[in-house]
């Protein structure tokens, strides 16, 4: 029986991780998470308890509030992809919007929220056989994964892309907050103190910047199945 590997991805935000893991994933036979979701349901919930006002975040209340946040994934009947639940609320269309976004970043930097969800993460993964996108998966959650790659792209790139999918789902956005939230998530998540957005020494770095969706595809499905043949051939 073919042996299942982990496969960590991170990268930038609007990389184009989420889409590239989840093809690969559904292409493997194996689970996706988008673990970027879990910390912007975590945000969701902080900012219908008030916890964040004009950005500044009350992180004991949230922390003393974690016991009482669940996250988990469930399979949508209507799209076959696995959305997420906020205490068993369908928070799938909530998270992406751009405020969503802009308060992610510092919440993403608190400690005890990391710890929850890093735990149940590695959980999710235990029996292999998984794809996993997020900041900090090849360096922190699955630091043993046997294949993690790092997605980048320009700052410009990734804003128009992000730009364009806000803008069909009905969101009236500027292009220029785009791009600001951007690069400010960018700062936010390379420079914090915990788990900070980095590239681990052993991942393989794709720029997508000039690449189709396609291309990006195929170059990356071809690097997965080298990496599951290498762990079938070690074992
Ligand atoms: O991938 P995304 O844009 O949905 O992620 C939302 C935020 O969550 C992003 O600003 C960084 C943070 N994040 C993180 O810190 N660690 C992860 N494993 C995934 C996301």
């Amino acid at each position: 029986m073919d042996r299942k590997i982990i496969i960590a991805i991170d990268g930038h935000s609007s990389t184009g991780k989420s889409t590239v893991a989840r093809q690969l994933a559904k292409e493997l036979g194996y689970i996706y998470v988008d673990t970027g979701a879990m910390y912007r349901a975590v945000t969701l919930y902080a900012m219908r308890h008030k916890f964040i006002d004009e950005s500044e975040i009350d992180k004991k209340a949230l922390e003393q509030s974690l016991h009482l946040i669940n996250i988990r994934f469930e399979v949508s009947s209507e799209t076959g992809l696995a959305e997420v639940m906020l205490n068993d609320e369908n928070v799938e269309k909530e998270i992406r919007t751009l405020e969503v976004s802009r308060q992610v970043s510092p919440i993403a930097a608190i400690s005890m929220v990391r710890r929850k969800l890093v735990e149940q993460q590695q959980l999710m993964g235990k029996d292999r056989g998984i794809v996993m996108d997020g900041r900090d998966i090849g360096t922190v959650v699955f630091p043993n994964a046997e294949l993690k790659l790092f997605m980048t792209a320009t700052a410009k790139d990734r804003a128009e892309r992000r730009y364009n999918e806000l803008l069909e789902r009905g969101e009236n956005v500027s292009y220029e907050d785009v791009l600001k939230n951007v690069v400010n998530r960018d700062h936010i998540d390379s420079t914090r103190k915990d788990s900070p957005l980095r590239k681990a020494d052993d991942a393989i770095t794709i720029d997508n910047s000039n690449l189709t969706l396609v291309e990006q595809f195929d170059q990356i499905h071809t690097i997965a199945k080298d990496a599951i043949a290498q762990k079938n051939l070690l074992s």
